[in-house]
């Protein structure tokens, strides 16, 4: 799809920052005086992600994924066709960075009961998302599919995590006990040549797989085949979602915060984090973008999470994510975010204009509490409640803004991911900690691997049975 500069500057992607000002928040917002004194660590923040931009070695090879991808891009698409043609049913095995990507992008731009339509009406099978080894939901998976007629994508940086690695035992063993060939129902994407997906494949005979760079870690990786093959899967224009998130790269590049979209929302919301807001709620007033946060909360989480500078001096810095969904949590959460402790950033994601307007007809005339809302349309009424959740929280001086998507669709949110991304390597820059890395993560792996008896983790496994619970403290 060809797009002239116009319909681009049409989808472009607005922040408004004003109820995140003193001005509007009767005292309790941000001073243009902080937001100036700000200005040269935003200026530092913006050019050490421009001088590092690509470098494998940083794990800023995610920048570059807009534009380095042609041949795997055609790749892919070949791929996708392949499978829409075999298979029913296309299974996603992963977790975390490789999980959370390609379930947002299924529900931001499929149908939201994508599953239950008939197959004319799917532009690819059925899909699943596994990221979890709840025991049920294996099992349960399993009722619906037919292994038979599965494709399963195997997605694994290290191709060494837990989850995903018993995950696959379990359907290579289904699939050899259907007398199927493995390797016609996998497809792995990982590290070009380390890990053991690449032993498996190897062993298999050569799996078709799709590499994740040196340099993309897993939170970061949706805008490569770890997003890429599901989405095209899904008949999703994967080249439209690259455009998007170079059109972002291209608004952010200056390193003005007038101008630049991440680099304001990653100034305000340190300034906010110096001052004891350690929360912070993503808001999405649609649900096709409600897994969006679930994707960020990830993102922002394992990115800024540290407890070490960059020059090793002891920090405990971050912000906790917290998801809610417009207007769903204004029955329930959003009562603690208006009257609650001064803790909090709101960040709304809002729609300018839906899919759908879904008119709501007249009736109960008599009763005008009712009759009020006919001849309106639901799209109205979501539209008031965003705008009313807002002013409610600007009264009560609770700092939040608001990212406008003119309307949902795959370059939008290529634009939506790439500005989370860049705001989240300004902020980790701002911090002066080592976005890209997650040692936290680490440890729960390797003390899972201990408790199963993996090789070498033997003394892991003798202090974690030495550490069992003090009687004492038991009810
Ligand atoms: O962002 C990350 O690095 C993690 O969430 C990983 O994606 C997650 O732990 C899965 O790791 P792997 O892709 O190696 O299986």
């Amino acid at each position: 799809m060809k797009l002239s500069n116009e319909l681009r500057s049409a989808m472009r992607l607005r922040v408004d920052y004003t109820n995140m000002t003193d001005k509007y928040l009767g005292g309790k917002g941000i001073s243009p005086a902080t937001i100036g004194a700000h200005k040269n660590l935003a200026k530092a923040a913006h050019a050490y992600v421009k001088e590092n931009r690509g470098k494998d070695e940083l794990f800023m090879g995610w920048t570059e994924l807009p534009y380095n991808q042609t041949e795997i891009v055609a790749d892919i698409l070949e791929t996708a066709k392949t499978i829409r043609r075999k298979f029913e049913y296309f299974v996603v095995l992963g977790i975390g960075g490789s999980a959370l990507g390609p379930i947002m992008a299924f529900n931001a731009l499929c149908h939201l009961h994508y599953n239950d339509l008939p197959k004319s009406k799917r532009k690819g099978p059925k899909f699943y998302v596994e990221d979890n080894v709840d025991p049920v939901r294996m099992k349960e998976l399993l009722d619906v599919i037919d292994v038979k007629k599965t494709c399963f994508n195997v997605i694994s940086k290290s191709g060494a995590t837990s989850e995903t690695m018993a995950q696959y035992l379990v359907i290579s063993d289904l699939l050899k006990k259907a007398g199927e060939d493995v390797k016609e129902h996998v497809v792995f994407t990982t590290d070009a040549s380390r890990g053991n997906l690449v032993k498996i494949s190897k062993e298999l005979g050569g799996v078709k797989s799709f590499v994740l760079g040196d340099g993309v870690g897993g939170r970061f990786s949706q805008l490569s085949p770890v997003g890429l093959l599901p989405a095209a899967v899904l008949g999703i224009d994967i080249k439209l979602l690259l455009k998007g998130a170079a059109y972002m790269d291209k608004l952010c590049a200056a390193p003005d915060l007038k101008k630049n979209p991440a680099l304001i929302c990653a100034t305000l919301q340190y300034i906010a984090m110096k001052d004891g807001k350690n929360i912070g709620v993503l808001m999405p007033y649609s649900d096709n973008l409600r897994y969006v946060s679930d994707w960020y909360a990830q993102l922002w989480a394992e990115s800024l999470g540290k407890n070490e500078t960059l020059l090793g001096e002891k920090c405990n810095v971050g912000q906790t994510p917290v998801k809610a969904l417009g207007v769903t949590d204004q029955h329930s959460q959003v009562q603690l975010y208006t009257e609650g402790p001064y803790d909090k950033v709101v960040t709304f994601l809002s729609v300018d204009s839906y899919k759908e307007k879904s008119p709501i007809p007249h009736g109960c005339e008599n009763i005008p509490d009712v009759s009020f809302l006919g001849g309106h349309t639901m799209e109205e009424l979501i539209r008031a409640e965003n705008k009313a959740t807002a002013y409610a929280l600007t009264k009560a001086g609770r700092l939040n803004y608001t990212i406008s998507l003119p309307v949902l669709n795959e370059f939008t949110l290529g634009e939506l991911l790439y500005l989370f991304e860049l705001q989240t390597a300004y902020a980790g820059a701002m911090l002066n900690i080592n976005t890209f890395n997650q040692p936290g993560v680490e440890a729960g792996k390797k003390a899972t691997f201990a408790l199963l008896g993996k090789p070498g983790y033997e003394s892991q496994r003798a202090e974690l049975d030495n550490a069992a619970p003090d009687e004492n403290y038991i009810v």
